[in-house]
């Protein structure tokens, strides 16, 4: 990889957290922030050992780590349940047993609280239950389900037992069911008949019988939440009622302490060939990192009501709604539905109902929020909002101004979290109360964090310019490996720095003069333009900084001359008109904001843009439309498909 000093410029606005903010927060400085950092990468088993001791220990461990390239241990040695330290620790506290635990509203504005002490029963019971239907510690069980209690109850029961959950998100096909179930040898599966999404049914437990008829699996027992009433199937000593179940046993079981490596759960994400890697985390080290990050990149108090709107088939959810904020003691809010159900407003009207105080995001969320028009959002009071939180891709300034605005009133601090599935916790990210933000990065690494940008030997990049992402040291809630597949665990993460120990994140990065992350995108998302590298995700955060775009996806495609040139495909904002005027527009507003070699070569309007259904733009898809080839390999990610069969359809008619 090219390491030449990019012409592009950085963002130059500045906002600092407001006095009264860092006053009251953990880390109020960016000198407390320097003295903490560093002292965290001098030795990080001492911070993280003085962090683990916040958590509850059935029995200590011996040794805080072991690194053995690429194989890391934490916390070795200590035996921990982390069913516990969610719920049984603030149970049997008399001052957090009657605070809220969860605050639930379904789609279709139904609503329930769980208390500590109530979620502490409903845990115990849902684990007597699994054992009941013979999950054993260390089997692998599917969570296929709506964003409903149940989900994080079923999440925290396996967890009590030492069981692996592996959490599908309800989103997905019968044909990723049936892939993941056979990967992970899964031998039970707890689904629901079905779930809210856009007013309409989306029918889990079909799908669950649709994958169980694709071939033999190790599936022994289907247990079955009766959430939205209709209809279905249930096979004869194969599926049975949550609620049947649940009626027959008590709610007494201690939980049992497990070995710090003791695996956790396996969550699917998709890599670069069409089989998704079966990330595994294990129990220690992860509960620490997602307690403390969420501790300090959240600054949770107790009268916090914390709302993330990831689902929980994700690793979001996994690690901040579910583990991250239970282990801290906080309220978590949880929406079952869509944004635009029954109408544009309803984010904002669930802020308002229930006096939210942290909201964490995605932008392609905002930026739809964005094209749905601020008349949704200034009906509602959004005044008990005191801090903003982004994840999942770069978010682009104009987002970031808008969110900050429009949902901040330019008050709250927004951070810009940087993970991944594989590091399990936030590893890049401002801290609310000291880092002054700046719209599009990240900012600066975690407490024991040894982020770098690196070029092909290892080196660091001079700042400024782009290299690869790599963490130069272990941290406690990394992946271990792949289910099933150490190789490509060594391979994927490892191989390319191997001497080194380096992890490769896989992400392009650039850092600024105060060494601030910049993160540009997938390395395979960045285009190589007549020998210059270009992030799709900056001509993309140009285009959307024209008042017309409402969103924009850029690829690559063969060149005789340039090598790459640029595709965009946009879609515009409500009462706009796509025309050839403003592809013109277009291309001269990208010039103008980064330079003539960043012009798109053919600007598609579209209606909508291939995404994932947690909200990635596919552009691997995007790619084959754009080389007019067929549309091959995984699509079973994608959210909608008619928008590709359309984008392809209309390709050809150009043609
Ligand atoms: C991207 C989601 C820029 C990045 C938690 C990473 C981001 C991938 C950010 C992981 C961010 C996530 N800024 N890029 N704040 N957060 N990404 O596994 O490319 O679904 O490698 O984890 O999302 O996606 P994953």
């Amino acid at each position: 990889m090219a390491q030449k000093t990019e012409s592009s410029h950085f963002e130059k606005r500045v906002f600092k957290p407001g006095a009264a903010f860092s006053k009251a927060a953990r880390i109020k400085s960016m000198a407390d922030y320097h003295k903490l950092h560093a002292e965290s990468i001098k030795s990080p088993e001492k911070f993280w050992a003085r962090e683990a001791a916040e958590l509850t220990w059935q029995q200590k461990w011996t040794k805080v780590m072991e690194w053995k390239v690429p194989f890391a241990k934490w916390f070795l040695g200590g035996k921990l349940n982390i069913s516990e330290n969610c719920v049984d620790r603030h149970a049997l506290n008399p001052a957090r047993k009657n605070k809220a635990a969860i605050i639930f509203e379904g789609e279709p504005g139904d609503t329930r609280t769980l208390t500590y002490q109530q979620l502490h029963r409903e845990v115990c019971k849902a684990a007597n239950m699994l054992k009941a239907n013979g999950v054993k510690a260390k089997d692998r069980v599917i969570i296929y389900m709506p964003m409903v209690p149940e989900a994080v109850i079923a999440m925290l029961a396996c967890a009590r037992l030492g069981a692996v959950h592996s959490v599908i998100f309800g989103g997905f096909s019968a044909n990723a069911i049936f892939d993941r179930i056979n990967d992970s040898g899964a031998t039970h599966v707890i689904t629901a008949d079905g779930g809210w999404r856009r007013a309409k049914i989306v029918a889990l437990k079909d799908n669950v019988d649709s994958a169980l008829k694709m071939g033999t699996t190790t599936v022994k027992r289907v247990i079955v939440l009766k959430r939205t009433g209709q209809e279905i199937s249930m096979l004869e000593g194969r599926d049975t009622w949550w609620h049947d179940e649940i009626a027959k046993v008590t709610a007494d079981c201690p939980a049992k302490g497990l070995d710090s490596e003791h695996p956790l759960f396996i969550l699917y994400t998709s890599g670069s060939t069409g089989k998704p890697k079966g990330i595994l985390h294990t129990t220690g080290g992860y509960a620490v990192q997602t307690y403390v990050t969420s501790k300090y990149i959240f600054d949770l108090r107790d009268d916090d009501i914390y709302w993330c709107t990831a689902d929980v088939g994700w690793v979001t959810g996994h690690s901040y709604i579910t583990y991250g904020p239970l282990l801290n003691g906080a309220t978590v809010l949880m929406y079952e539905g869509a944004p635009d159900t029954p109408h544009m407003g309803r984010f904002w009207e669930i802020v308002e109902k229930y006096q939210a105080t942290i909201l964490y995001t995605a932008p392609t969320a905002i930026r739809a929020f964005i094209k749905w028009g601020d008349e949704h959002v200034r009906k509602y009071n959004l005044s008990s909002l005191r801090l903003l939180g982004s994840v999942g891709e770069p978010i682009n300034p104009e987002a970031w101004m808008w969110y900050h605005r429009m949902i901040g009133n330019e008050r709250c601090p927004i951070v810009d979290t940087w993970w991944q599935t594989e590091t399990g916790a936030i590893l890049i990210s401002p801290l609310p109360g000291a880092t002054p933000a700046k719209p599009g990065t990240a900012t600066l690494p975690f407490f024991g964090v040894d982020a770098a940008i690196v070029d092909e030997s290892g080196k660091e990049v001079p700042k400024g310019a782009q290299g690869r992402l790599v963490i130069r040291k272990p941290w406690p809630s990394m992946l271990r490996t792949l289910w099933g597949d150490k190789q490509r665990y060594a391979d994927v993460y490892w191989k390319e720095y191997k001497k080194l120990g380096y992890y490769l994140t896989g992400d392009g990065a650039k850092r600024d003069k105060d060494g601030y992350f910049w993160i540009i995108g997938r390395l395979d998302d960045v285009l190589n333009v007549s020998g210059h590298r270009l992030g799709t995700a900056e001509v993309e955060s140009a285009l959307v900084s024209h008042p017309a775009v409402a969103e924009a996806a850029v690829v690559g495609r063969p060149d005789e001359i340039k090598g790459q040139g640029v595709v965009a495909f946009v879609t515009v904002k409500t009462g706009q008109q796509a025309s050839q005027e403003l592809a013109k527009a277009l291309k001269a507003h990208v010039t103008k904001e980064i330079g003539a070699i960043a012009r798109p070569d053919d600007i598609r309007f579209t209606t909508a843009l291939p995404k994932t259904r947690s909200g990635k733009i596919m552009r691997r898809l995007l790619k084959e439309i754009c080389t007019g080839g067929e549309v091959k390999g995984d699509t079973t990610t994608l959210e909608d498909f008619s928008v590709v069969a359309a984008l392809a359809q209309s390709g050809k008619e150009e043609d």
